[in-house]
């Protein structure tokens, strides 16, 4: 069934801006449409991540994900789902070279699939494009803290917030980012005190991901929390279920059912011309 968005009350940037402070704000990353089904009821808010270029295409980093990319998951996503707010990240190489580059992308992400705000990842070097972006209407998220999209030129998914210096140009990027316009900023991979800090540093609302249980959100992969990823798993993931294996096991099970024809046995196949089969 696909689901009107014309139709949808959804939850909208500025309703989550105002709930700092507040009842933690859930999120999970989906990029499918049967996951945003099943997520939507559970959850405030939505994102489409470039995390998808690794979790569903496996790519070796984000940095395989294109704009097109984003905006096909990005429409999946806003069909499955009613009530979360959607937010669709902007892939490496869309938004970092100018303001102009960074709205354009931001209208075509916003435009071809619905969602209700974009994601880019940068402190003080990216103010400028938030500020362009929210100046067209176009609600934005931050992030600071680990950038996995700059993960090639860090040498590493590096922990961020462990020397003085790292923090203080942390709370400088946070405040960067709210001053240009953001709604909120996904605070990722960071010093547990550092992530609360920058909590109250701020008057957005923060969304961690390995950061602090002090934020005022909290994200994670939808297919490392279910237990679905088939890689190393971080640290800072809680895996809620074990699909891998569920999957595994129904596969062994109907591999050694198809090998001695158990399956299909006499429910799964069509047998009589008296209309009265099952479909
Ligand atoms: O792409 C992504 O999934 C993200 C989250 C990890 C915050 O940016």
């Amino acid at each position: 069934m696909t689901r009107d968005p014309s139709a949808d009350s959804r939850i909208s940037a500025e309703d989550i801006r105002r709930r700092k402070g507040g009842v933690p704000i859930v999120c999970l990353t989906a990029y499918t449409y049967p996951i945003a089904r099943l997520l939507d009821p559970h959850v405030d808010l939505l994102l489409v991540g470039d995390s998808v270029a690794m979790v569903l295409h496996g790519h070796a980093t984000t940095l395989g994900a294109s704009l097109e990319m984003m905006i096909a998951h990005g429409q999946a996503v806003m069909r499955g789902s009613a009530k979360a707010c959607v937010v669709v990240d902007m892939p490496a190489g869309s938004y970092e070279a100018s303001p102009a580059q960074a709205v354009a992308a931001a209208k075509r992400i916003v435009e071809e699939t619905g969602c209700q705000a974009v994601k880019l990842e940068g402190g003080v070097d990216m103010a400028s494009q938030i500020a362009a972006i929210v100046a067209e209407g176009i609600p934005v998220m931050g992030h600071i803290g680990l950038q996995p999209q700059s993960v090639e030129k860090d040498g590493g998914y590096k922990i961020k917030g462990r020397t003085q210096d790292n923090i203080a140009a942390l709370l400088r990027d946070a405040e960067v980012v709210e001053a240009a316009g953001a709604f909120s900023v996904v605070i990722e991979g960071t010093m547990e005190a550092v992530a609360a800090k920058l909590t109250h540093h701020v008057s957005i609302p923060t969304i961690g991901i390995g950061a602090s249980a002090d934020c005022d959100g909290q994200i994670l992969v939808i297919d490392d929390m279910v237990g679905m990823t088939v890689d190393r798993v971080p640290k800072f993931v809680k895996e809620y279920a074990n699909l891998r294996g569920a999957i595994a096991d129904a596969a062994a099970r109907y591999a050694a059912e198809v090998r001695s024809r158990a399956f299909p046995g006499p429910g799964h196949v069509f047998t009589t011309a008296s209309g009265k089969d099952k479909t």
